[in-house]
């Protein structure tokens, strides 16, 4: 056992020693970037900060990993947007929320590229972004193509080391989605704006849906939709349920119920029964 851990040990070193060290501020040269997503959605500033910390890996055995800690703030006509993408360094796969949504996530370097490869939990999604260092150290290139359920989205981002202070707006405390959004009612008010959006993502995930189930699509604000009055009421039932249940911790969450169906299930799926569910979710996967 020790000689494992050991053995353990020694991989995730060496593979810190080839990660090539990409940590820093970056920020976007938006005229040579070529972005995913509709014309006209270009941003007016992207800034990366990348770190590498310690956390622990397995919640068992309490083995402690180092990560790559990506923090993203992109700044475009609905305001910003901010993603955190955590990835752990030692060469093994962990599932780790990514833009809300538990993803399986794996790091490999190559020579002076950083490559994170990450899968959706439950849905035909997957992501590649590969990170390639410049000589000079002062020039990184990420390249992510994202395939959902088929549907292909590349981007390329031609990022420039900055100085620490650069930072600064990404450091700055986000605006709440009580502040940024119009019809917010919920105790999910005081979560930043970012949170309040990956929260959202969450939910869809959950059920198996997209947004538009709860939603009138682009008139977010609206309350027309039966499914979005019944998701506030569940908003407070799962807050309830974690108050009176579980000390406060979100032990309980859509998907504990849930498991990527609109309505719970009351019996296993026969798997004729479990290979139609699949279909209609990948159909309506979007992520
Ligand atoms: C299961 C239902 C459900 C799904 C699916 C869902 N939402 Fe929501 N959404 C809500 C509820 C409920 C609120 C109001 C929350 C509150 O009052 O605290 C809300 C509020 C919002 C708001 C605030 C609008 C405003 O101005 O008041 C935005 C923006 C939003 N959702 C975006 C999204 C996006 C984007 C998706 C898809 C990724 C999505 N939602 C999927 C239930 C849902
Ligand atoms: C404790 C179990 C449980 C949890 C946790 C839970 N739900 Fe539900 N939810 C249900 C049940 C059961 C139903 C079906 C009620 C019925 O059929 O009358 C339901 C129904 C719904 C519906 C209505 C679906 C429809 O077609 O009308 C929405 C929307 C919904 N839940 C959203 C959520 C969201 C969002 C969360 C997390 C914030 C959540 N639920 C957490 C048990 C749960």
């Amino acid at each position: 056992m020790l000689k494992l851990v050991a053995l353990g040990a020694i991989s995730a070193a060496l593979i810190i020693a080839q990660t090539p060290d990409i940590r820093g501020v970056w920020k976007a040269d938006l005229e040579k970037s070529k972005l995913a997503g509709p014309p006209g959605s270009t941003p007016t500033n992207y800034l990366a900060i990348i770190e590498h910390k310690t956390a622990v890996f397995d919640a068992h055995t309490k083995e402690q990993a180092p990560q790559f800690v990506e923090t993203t703030g992109i700044w475009g006509q609905h305001g910003e947007e901010r993603t955190v993408l955590t990835v752990f360094l030692n060469g093994k796969a962990k599932v780790l929320p990514y833009m809300g949504v538990p993803t399986r996530l794996i790091a490999s370097s190559e020579g002076n590229v950083f490559t994170v490869s990450g899968e959706t939990a439950g849905r035909p999604n997957t992501f590649k972004r590969t990170y390639e260092l410049s000589s000079d150290g002062q020039t990184l290139t990420l390249h992510s193509v994202a395939n959902n359920n088929g549907k292909l989205a590349e981007s390329t981002i031609v990022l420039l080391k900055q100085p620490d202070e650069a930072a600064a707006p990404l450091r700055a405390p986000e605006e709440t989605a009580g502040k940024r959004f119009k019809n917010v009612k919920t105790p999910m008010k005081d979560l930043t704006a970012s949170e309040f959006i990956e929260s959202m993502r969450y939910f869809a995930w959950s059920l198996g849906k997209n947004c538009e189930f709860c939603h009138v699509r682009f008139k977010m604000d609206l309350d027309d939709k039966k499914e979005k009055q019944t998701a506030r009421k569940m908003i407070e039932m799962v807050a309830s349920i974690d108050a009176e249940h579980f000390k406060n911790h979100p032990a309980v969450r859509c998907f504990t119920c849930h498991e990527g169906h609109e309505h719970p299930l009351t019996h296993p799926l026969f798997p004729d029964e479990a290979a139609a569910a699949a279909a209609k979710t990948a159909q309506t996967a979007q992520h």
